[in-house]
């Protein structure tokens, strides 16, 4: 098993490209299969949780090309509407291929998600929204079983805002007979960039990016071009890990609109951001500060950032307190931060980060997607080698990682 060496202490300088996103480029994916013609997609990041995207949708029938950079997706006939087990246990977001998969085909068969390491992330919303547009779904050995003539517009008003919830949803109502109207609807920008596409593919659809997003269901949608955005977790890891080693770095292609609430937290920790429509350039000199942070839906501070944060506040001037408000599980970092000498206190879901004056090097395991990025940010801040085990959960969701850090001076190398 893969595993990565970091040698810790020194500056970040230089420019990287941010890649494009991986939570936008998942639901595009399953956005395929809303048409029987071409869907061409460019800026599709190279992780492994898009492959797995790309062998699910193939067993359905999707046929997959790549060239010169870009994906061309066409699900000319889907003759397999189903997502095994397998598949969505390594990656929950197979559940995005449920609600094309009704509208187009008319059944799906989905395995359900289960407990995951993060927390319970029930999808009964998901499940609720399409009930309200008309499918029968039953739960049977674990798969959710659903069928529907014709999905039909509805007013559906979400309990809790859900990302995947929302697309599932918006990609149903794209072929549902009428208008539909999801209230309390999520407002992440990788909502906005499936829209964009889904737009571009004919569909009608209005208010993504605020919580009433409504749509207008059409007979058929066509093929179309689309460029995924690019990823803003990928940007403020980066970001983050600047901040944290100290030094001068530009992150080429990000965009400051999708993580003003990142980039407001790094400047109060004492970072210095510009931003304009090329990159998103970051300097550190002073002593970081300690900050008060929680997670909330978009637009405020995304959980996806949180063990990141963590990182950063480990070697602040004082006493970070830092509350994860959207998954019930998501401080398993904690445990391997404080292998690195962090001293950090957790009580229910809120963390109390005491700033040290350095961590040092040691053997950690990463456990998710992002508590293994705030390992990396500790590792380049601890003195002496940290070793983490078990990245294959880097390579989920961060393309080329030791690449794009090596390129701005960090000491890291993948090992065996
Ligand atoms: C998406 C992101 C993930 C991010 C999360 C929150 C993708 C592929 N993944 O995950 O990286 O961490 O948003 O920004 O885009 N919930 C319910 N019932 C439901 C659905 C969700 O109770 O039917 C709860 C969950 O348990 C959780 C909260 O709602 O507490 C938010 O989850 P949700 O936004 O659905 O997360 P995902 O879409 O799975």
């Amino acid at each position: 098993m893969d595993k990565l060496a970091i040698e810790g202490g020194g500056e970040l300088r230089g420019e990287v490209r941010i890649s494009g996103a991986k939570n936008a480029a998942l639901p595009i994916l399953c956005a395929s299969l809303l048409t029987a013609e071409p869907l061409v997609l460019s800026n599709v990041p190279q992780l492994n949780d898009v492959r797995t995207m790309g062998s699910l949708l193939s067993q359905m029938g999707v046929r997959s090309e790549k060239s010169d950079g870009s994906l061309t997706l066409s699900a000319a006939k889907v003759d397999w509407p189903l997502a095994p087990y397998e598949m969505v246990k390594t990656m929950r977001a197979s559940i995005l291929a449920l609600g094309p998969l009704l509208a187009r085909c008319g059944e799906a068969r989905v395995s359900l998600p289960g407990g995951c390491a993060i927390g319970l992330r029930p999808v009964d919303q998901h499940i609720k929204g399409l009930q309200a547009m008309g499918a029968e779904i039953d739960l049977d050995h674990g798969y959710i079983d659903a069928r529907a003539a014709h999905l039909s517009g509805t007013q559906f008003v979400f309990d809790v805002v859900t990302v995947t919830g929302t697309e599932n949803l918006m990609m149903a109502a794209t072929l549902a007979a009428g208008t539909t109207a999801l209230g309390n609807a999520a407002r992440e920008p990788e909502v906005v960039d499936l829209a964009e596409c889904l737009k571009a593919m004919g569909a009608r659809i209005s208010g993504a990016g605020s919580d009433r997003i409504v749509i207008e269901g059409v007979e058929t949608l066509h093929g179309a071009h689309h460029s995924i955005m690019p990823d803003r977790i990928e940007t403020g890891t980066f970001l983050a890990a600047a901040a944290a080693a100290g030094g001068d770095v530009a992150l080429l292609g990000a965009r400051a609109d999708t993580l003003q609430s990142v980039l407001d937290k790094l400047i109060e920790a004492g970072a210095e951001v510009s931003a304009d429509a090329a990159a998103i350039r970051i300097k550190r000199q002073d002593k970081l500060k300690s900050v008060t942070m929680r997670t909330t839906p978009f637009p405020g501070f995304p959980t996806d950032m949180q063990a990141q944060l963590m990182a950063l506040m480990t070697v602040a001037d004082d006493t970070a307190v830092i509350t994860e408000t959207i998954f019930e599980n998501r401080m398993m970092h904690v445990q391997e931060l404080k292998r690195l000498g962090a001293d950090i206190e957790v009580e229910g879901n809120t963390a109390i980060v005491k700033g040290v004056p350095r961590l040092t090097g040691a053997t950690v395991m990463a456990t998710d997607l992002r508590a293994s990025a705030c390992l990396v940010i500790a590792g380049l801040i601890a003195e002496g080698e940290t070793v983490i085990d078990r990245i294959y959960h880097l390579d989920r969701g961060y393309e080329r990682i030791e690449e794009k850090l090596s390129a701005l001076g960090a000491r890291i190398r993948r090992v065996a």
